[in-house]
């Protein structure tokens, strides 16, 4: 499965998936793959081989030579909700919705030049509002001379009955933000600064044969709004306490340098697990991670999905922020999950209001009952205990919400337990893709469809290995649009209700 984060940049613009083995869930995509399927012979079908199908559904075009074109030769009608009215014969680039006809053509081009079929997701915007989540197919088609040279194509469209209210339009290419990605977190950097339309703010990082570390930026910041992009997950040969102290350091830099205000932005943050007392003498790490932000010139925090937002909160002096990617986890799922009857469940006790709130979120977009479990868990010395499961969970499809996927383990006993109860699918969905220790093996054993997660971790070596039921889906949009309204573009609470703007 090819997913955003590993899509180029042009296309992650345009689609919120794309997948160079699809699994289509519409109606009319399933029934085009499937028949291009059934119509290939060793080598892509041509379009005689598909027109008489056409005719019912879907549409096919023709790459005009010489030019970046393409023209429609059947379905014009089919594809009218992406172009808006077009007749057969008409260009691409004639279509009255350029955006629509920007997608299609980068789409063709993509799936000419693998040879394979694709699939993609998106949302419908319109005046600012999710109007509705798109599934389109494309499949390459041979020409009489044997060349890749046309595509047949397909797509289901799903309306929001219950659309997310009209946001403010965000302010773009306001260069008086400085935005700096360290270390791992430069692929997010970039797309964060692409979507604030702003440069990403260069600076040095010099590793001493000690293994010490030094960090400087390379322009001047001297009365600037400084934002510091450091997600702090442990990776190999680089833990999450030496990203902290790097990010620390860099955060005290600028401030000698000058700055005027400096967030610290760390979509996942390190020690946030031990944020409260379980044993005599137990430490408060969060607490602690607070303080040396504080002390080193933090202005303020910023993460996505806070394993615990009120000890989030009480821990930091400084402005707190809790994003959440719930609206970009509810529109995945609005789409991904079609008519079927859902459910949401919370692995763990902990985890319920978090999963609720979730439910609650995906029961507005799907405009029909969403049914609730959980599971009881207990962690003591590293052994998980816990057996009892509620919820009404049969015959339904059933989305497992965690803030977090480590080993795995979690996750894997809610899935059993699910399975147990009578979920028809099981998918997770966890903000955080750790994937530590042996979490692919533990995943692999469970009865899962999917694991959804975000990008807010930097891609491994486990995501690789997970690849074929891994999604992964940017918040790029989420915290340039929190970074946006931080500098003066409006109110954050109005973004965690209503979640980033849709596909652009
Ligand atoms: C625990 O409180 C967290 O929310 C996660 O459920 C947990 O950290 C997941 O860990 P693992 O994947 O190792 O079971």
């Amino acid at each position: 499965m090819t997913t955003l984060a590993e899509t180029p940049p042009f296309l992650k613009r345009l689609f919120e998936r794309l997948d160079f083995a699809p699994q289509p869930i519409g109606a009319q995509t399933r029934h085009a793959l499937e028949h291009w399927l059934a119509s290939r012979r060793g080598v892509a079908p041509t379009f005689a081989d598909v027109v008489a199908d056409l005719r019912n559904c879907g549409f096919a075009f023709r790459a005009v030579p010489d030019a970046r074109d393409y023209e429609i030769v059947i379905g014009a009608k089919a594809v009218a909700p992406l172009l808006g009215a077009v007749t057969e014969g008409a260009r691409l680039s004639e279509a009255p919705d350029r955006r629509g006809a920007v997608r299609l053509r980068r789409l063709f081009d993509e799936v000419l030049r693998i040879g394979e079929p694709a699939l993609v997701e998106f949302t419908l915007v319109e005046k600012g509002r999710d109007r509705a989540g798109v599934e389109l197919l494309a499949a390459p088609l041979a020409l009489a001379d044997g060349a890749l040279g046309a595509v047949l194509g397909a797509l289901d469209i799903r309306r929001y009955e219950a659309p997310a209210p009209a946001r403010e339009a965000r302010p773009q290419g306001d260069e008086s933000i400085l935005l700096f990605a360290l270390g791992s977190s430069l692929a997010l950097g970039e797309s964060v600064a692409r979507e604030l339309a702003v440069p990403l703010a260069p600076h040095e990082e010099r590793r001493f044969e000690d293994g010490e570390r030094k960090l400087r930026p390379l322009v001047g910041v001297r009365g600037k709004d400084a934002y510091v992009l450091a997600s702090l997950e442990g990776e190999a040969g680089d833990s999450g306490a030496d990203k902290l102290l790097r990010l620390v350091f860099f955060i005290g830099a600028l401030r000698d340098a000058g700055a005027a205000r400096v967030t610290a932005i760390a979509p996942y943050l390190c020690y946030a697990r031990k944020d409260r007392r379980t044993k005599p003498q137990d430490p408060v790490a969060t607490r602690y991670v607070a303080q040396i932000l504080e002390a080193v010139g933090a202005d303020r925090i910023v993460t996505v999905d806070a394993h615990n937002i009120a000890a989030f909160e009480n821990a930091f002096r400084i402005e707190s922020v809790a994003l959440d990617a719930q609206a970009l986890f509810a529109r995945y799922f609005a789409q991904r999950l079609g008519a079927e009857p859902a459910a949401v469940v919370s692995p763990d006790l902990g985890g319920e209001k978090r999963a609720e709130l979730f439910r609650q979120r995906l029961e507005t977009m799907l405009a029909r009952p969403v049914a609730k479990g959980f599971m009881d868990k207990h962690r003591s010395m590293g052994e998980v205990t816990g057996e009892i499961f509620a919820g009404d969970i049969a015959g339904r499809a059933v989305v497992i919400l965690d803030d977090l996927i480590s080993s795995g383990g979690t996750m894997a006993r809610a899935a059993r337990a699910c399975r147990a109860h009578g979920a028809t699918r099981i998918f997770l969905a966890a903000t955080h893709g750790l994937f530590t220790r042996d979490a692919e093996t533990t995943l692999r054993e469970a009865p899962i469809e999917e694991i959804v997660v975000t990008d807010t971790v930097a891609p491994s070596d486990a995501h690789e290995r997970l690849r074929g039921r891994l999604v992964i889906i940017g918040v790029a949009p989420l915290v340039a649009e929190a970074i946006a309204r931080l500098h003066g573009a409006g109110s954050i609470d109005e973004l965690l209700e209503t979640g980033p703007k849709g596909a652009p």
